[in-house]
Parts: structure tokens; C-alpha cells; sequence
């Protein structure tokens, strides 16, 4: 596990062709990865995402992010002592872009404020999902949703970032054609798409540097 700038470039003497931020207990085969809390499975670089130790263009191709930028604050409504608690949603794209090399991309994976809203008016949803998508898994101080994004958010702070292309790429439709939106908690025992369904509530961002 690593701290320091020294040790990165030690460890990754060629850089690093694709990193994934907030890897928790799921993290994805073929990233390095990265998160704030230790003892985690197949954690290579314990850091803050904020400010990483690693270098300027340093990572080659992708860095990942699913289900961390929802835990970050508002760069402009959060109150200021929460912004330097928990860092805010710019702060984080900034320092991805910083670290990605011209090319690479950013992909996010996060939930969907709009349209877990428009499930919600129309009770396609449980509150038992509706409240872990708004508060988060409160297993410990990481584990809470300090913002929800829309696809607007996305694009403004992608851009404020200076990423170029962003696309959002749910894979939703293409998967479901006419999304099966009557999904009830208890479905997902049994239901072997009710991933699927979820998937339609997340937004699936890429940025280009
Ligand atoms: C909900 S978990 C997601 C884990 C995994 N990516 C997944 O999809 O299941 C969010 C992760 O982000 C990490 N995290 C939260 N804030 C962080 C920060 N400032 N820097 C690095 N990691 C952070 C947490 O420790 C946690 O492991």
C-alpha cells in the first residue's frame, strides 16, 4: 500500500494505464486502486482522491470512479466547513484531470438525481432504494451521499475541469429497449435483471483530457 509520491513512481516506474478512485470492496480487475480507507481488498495506493501522490500524466488510459462522487459536496451551496471536510465535486474532477494524461478518459458511474425523482413521483420505486440512493450505505464517515448529481452537474463540472466530451453512456436502453420501471425491492431476489433496472437510475459519465 502506498502514501508518497516517491513510492508511486517506484512501484508504477511506467505510470499507471488505468486507476480506479474509491475501489472499496469491489474493486474492479485490471485498475490500480485507490481509496482513503485501508485494509481494503487489492488497495495499491491509500490516499485521499482529492489530493493524490500521484504525478502529472500519470495515468495513461481511464480512471474509474463508481459510486464515489456522490460523497463529495457542492461547490457552491455546501457550507464551507463541509467543503474542506469532505472536499467538493470540482475539486475531485480537477485532480483526475490533473493525473490523466492527454487522452485518457474519466468515467463515473453515480446516481441519477433526475431520474430517481421522476421514479419516485410516480412510486416506481421503494423508499427502501430511494433512501440508500439519496443518503448512502452509512457504514462509516466515507460511506454518505453529500450530493446528487444530475447529467447539467456533469457537464458543468466536467467542463469547469477542462474535460472535453462529455457523454453520458448508460447502457441502460440499449440493454432494455423499453426500461422495466415497476421494480419493487423484492424483486431482487428473484429477478436476475433488477441490476439492469438500477442501472437505468445511475448516470454513466465520460470526459476526455
Ligand atoms: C460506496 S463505496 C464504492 C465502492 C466501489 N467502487 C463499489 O462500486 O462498490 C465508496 C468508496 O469511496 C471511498 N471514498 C470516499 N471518500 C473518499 C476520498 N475522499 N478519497 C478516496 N476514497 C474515498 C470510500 O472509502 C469507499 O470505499
Amino acid at each position: 500500500m502506498l502514501t508518497k509520491k516517491n513510492q508511486v513512481l517506484q512501484s508504477f516506474p511506467n505510470g499507471i494505464e488505468k486507476l480506479e478512485i474509491g475501489s472499496g470492496n469491489n474493486p474492479e480487475s485490471g485498475y490500480v486502486h485507490l481509496d482513503i480507507l485501508p485494509n481494503l481488498p487489492d488497495l495499491d495506493i491509500l490516499s485521499d482522491v482529492r489530493k493524490t501522490p500521484i504525478p502529472d500524466n500519470f495515468v495513461r488510459k481511464e480512471v474509474r470512479a463508481v459510486h464515489i462522487m456522490e460523497h463529495f459536496c457542492h461547490p457552491e451551496y455546501s457550507s464551507k466547513s463541509m467543503q474542506k471536510r469532505y472536499g467538493t465535486t470540482v475539486e475531485v474532477v480537477k485532480e483526475v484531470y490533473r493525473i490523466l494524461k492527454p487522452g485518457g478518459t474519466f468515467f463515473i458511474v453515480t446516481p441519477d438525481f433526475e431520474k430517481i425523482c421522476t421514479s419516485s413521483s410516480l412510486k416506481r420505486v421503494s423508499n427502501y432504494w430511494l433512501q440508500r440512493w439519496a443518503v448512502g450505505g452509512h457504514e462509516n464517515e466515507y460511506d454518505v451521499h453529500h450530493w446528487l448529481w444530475t447529467y447539467q452537474d456533469a457537464k458543468r463540472w466536467f467542463k469547469e475541469a477542462r474535460f472535453k466530451d462529455c457523454r453520458n453512456c448508460n447502457p441502460t436502453p440499449e440493454i432494455l429497449g423499453k426500461p422495466l420501471l415497476n421494480w419493487k425491492a423484492e424483486d431482487v431476489q428473484g429477478n436476475m435483471d433488477w441490476h439492469k433496472i438500477e442501472w437505468y437510475h445511475w448516470l454513466f459519465i465520460r470526459g476526455k483530457k
